[in-house]
């Protein structure tokens, strides 16, 4: 008899930090049947893997962690055939002063490739892409594997919201369970802090702090990945981008519903076309099932349609990368 409900395959492509403490997490949740790993570096994701799996018997999962080394051609891609979910961490991380615009062009040439390898060997998978420049490479592999929209999105607003709560929380000295934000835009510098829609035990966000302490827990927000680079001074960010990857991967696996901040193609909501984008979404086994519209006020949807189109404009750059 099964001990639980453990099922299912979700791979991690990338083993550097922010694939390989995702793969930690999904491992750590004990809901899929297999995690696997895969790098381009010889031998580095199987010896993770093996790492992960000699920590079941401490921390009690039973979820196996496979590694395989890939090359860029897709052998070893086998290894991840049929996978249910996979996330897309390849390429390089800012360095200090980079902007993740930066990497547009070195990563397009990576997250092309993995995309038409999950394509040959995973045809049902949705895909969660969390490369950057994010909305850039989230359009440009769905481009390239030729998925439905829907099976194709992006990670930044579970991150960049995850971001502010904490922010707020820790300026107000609250528990971050008692704060709510919002993030919507790009996952850059038109990112679109959404103060109307935070709130702290359930009062609006304008009630409890003064308008320049918004102002600069939104700025603080927008600028989050790039503070953290500079701290490390090499690479950016992994536990928080980790956490919110790994949490998007178990509710595509749940298939609950769940409505939460992703890059997502936008198709006419709010009055937005044809361009993938941070909205909230409702995410099933088949990935987005509805983009959620809420109100926003003036200076928001003005602010969201300016991210629109600026990432309008670098994404259609992307098909000729
Ligand atoms: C960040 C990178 C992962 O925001 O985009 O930290």
């Amino acid at each position: 008899m099964p001990d639980s409900n453990r099922s299912g395959k979700v791979t991690v492509v990338g083993a550097g930090f922010y694939g390989s403490t995702t793969a930690q997490r999904l491992a750590e949740y004990d809901v899929f049947e297999t995690v696997v790993l895969t790098d381009i570096v010889d031998g580095k994701p199987e010896g993770i893997a093996l790492d992960l799996n000699q920590s079941r018997p401490v921390e009690g999962f039973e979820t196996t962690v496979v590694g395989q080394t890939t090359s860029p051609d897709g052998a070893g891609y086998e290894a991840s055939a049929d996978s249910d979910v996979v996330i897309v961490t390849a390429g390089l991380p800012r360095k200090p002063g980079m902007s993740r615009m930066d990497l547009l062009e070195v990563n397009a040439k990576i997250v092309r490739g993995v995309a038409e390898n999950i394509a040959k060997y995973s045809p049902n998978a949705v895909i969660i892409v969390v490369s950057n420049p994010l909305d850039e490479m989230t359009a440009l592999t769905q481009l390239a594997s030729q998925f439905p929209k829907e099976r194709v999105f992006g990670q930044a607003g579970v991150l960049d919201t995850a971001r502010f709560t904490n922010n707020v929380a820790t300026a107000l000295g609250v528990p971050v369970r008692s704060v709510q934000t919002l993030t919507l835009g790009s996952h850059g510098d038109t990112m679109v802090p959404v103060p109307s829609a935070c709130f702290v035990d359930g009062r609006p966000l304008s009630e409890v702090m003064d308008q320049a302490t918004i102002d600069q827990l939104v700025t603080r927000t927008r600028n989050g990945g790039a503070e953290i680079v500079a701290l490390l001074k090499t690479g950016s960010a992994y536990y928080a981008p980790s956490a919110a990857a790994a949490r998007m991967a178990k509710a595509v696996r749940e298939g609950s519903g769940q409505v939460i901040p992703v890059c997502a193609w936008v198709d006419g909501q709010y009055g937005i076309s044809g361009v993938y984008l941070g909205v909230e979404a409702e995410i099933g086994r088949g990935g987005v099932q509805r983009i959620v519209e809420r109100d926003l006020t003036e200076s928001e949807l003005a602010a969201l349609k300016e991210a629109a189109e600026a990432v309008r404009a670098k994404q259609a750059d992307v098909a000729d990368l």
